[in-house]
């Protein structure tokens, strides 16, 4: 009945959320490359995880491809956000292609950590989600054989490596904090000479979002977040919602919203993975508005201020 008034509904926003350093400076690379080289400039992968995002590069002049004998020569390509294997930017140098780095620089810290175990003479246990391209990109750092991936404690279990081997861990930049944090305690009691970083590989803006959620989703009887399937942080903002007792569903677009999802709630927590735009945050709060009388609040948990500098070709 259009005609009778609209339940209220309190909105929850959770900030930290959406755009991180390394997402905004990938993105800004792609746009730099294109005024600077014009279109076509390629892309290695989703330079991001959000077709959004993606779509709208494209409608600028931006190609997306999954491997580099896709790229035709005397094109620029660039790499995006989660990192390469060693092998792509050494095959594009072969080729002579003209490339721009764009992995986040938290990850390219974990790649040279990497390296630095190798030559310390340590096996690495990398704690992530496999067929992750980030996963990919850091096992392609070192030889093969000299890395091997743990996603649960588990694997951690069932790893049959010798207690003599020197052994260094390092991780994915995007995973739980909760989860990681009894993996490494796993690793250490069982390895107890195994060396890792201070604190685990888990970036600042996706632990500044998991904590977010934990702020939010208590006091939500729904919590949407919004991030595409393939994205790592996005999933796992998920999990932490539904760890707090409260259902939680995915959406990349407002029009994924089934209006039954909103009978009986009252409070609704709304957030945004690292690689999703806030106009996507916008445009859910907006949809809800049309079906009930929003009160919107945003709780902030933290102020992030990081910024990366581009590429030097770029800067
Ligand atoms: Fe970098 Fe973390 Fe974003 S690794 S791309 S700052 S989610």
């Amino acid at each position: 009945n259009p005609s009778a008034p609209k339940l209220p509904l309190t909105v929850l926003i959770a900030a930290p959320r959406g755009f991180c350093a390394g997402v905004d400076r990938a993105i800004e690379i792609v746009e730099r490359a294109l005024s600077r080289y014009g279109s076509p400039v390629y892309v290695r992968h989703e330079i991001v995880h959000n077709k959004f995002v993606v779509d709208g590069l494209k409608a600028k002049g931006a190609v997306f491809v999954e491997e580099l004998d896709e790229v035709p020569d005397g094109v620029p390509v660039v790499f995006s956000a989660h990192g390469v294997p060693k092998s792509v930017p050494a095959e594009a140098e072969d080729r002579g292609l003209e490339y721009l780095d764009a992995t986040c620089p938290l990850v390219s810290k974990v790649h040279r950590q990497a390296e630095r175990q190798i030559e310390a003479g340590r096996h690495i246990v990398f704690i992530g989600h496999k067929g992750h391209p980030e996963v990919i990109g850091t096992f392609g750092q070192v030889p093969e054989g000299s890395m091997t991936l743990v996603e649960t404690v588990e694997d951690v279990a069932a790893l049959d490596i010798a207690l003599e081997t020197p052994l260094a861990f390092l991780t994915q930049t995007t995973l739980s904090v909760d989860d990681t944090a009894k993996v490494v305690e796993a690793l250490s009691i069982k390895f107890p000479n195994i060396v890792g970083p201070k604190a685990e590989d888990i970036c600042y803006a996706t632990s500044n979002r998991q904590a977010a959620v934990k702020q939010i989703a208590p006091g939500s009887d729904l919590v949407l977040v919004i991030g595409a399937p393939n994205s790592s942080n996005s999933l796992r903002l998920v999990e932490v919602a539904e760890r707090c007792g409260t259902t939680a569903r995915l959406i990349q677009r407002a029009s994924d919203i089934e209006p039954a999802w909103l009978e009986g709630v009252g409070t609704i927590g709304v957030t945004a993975g690292a690689s999703a735009p806030e106009m996507l945050v916008r445009e859910v709060v907006d949809k809800l508005d049309e079906w009930r009388e929003v009160e919107e609040h945003t709780l902030v948990t933290a102020e992030e201020k990081m910024v990366f500098k581009l590429p030097r070709q770029l800067a």
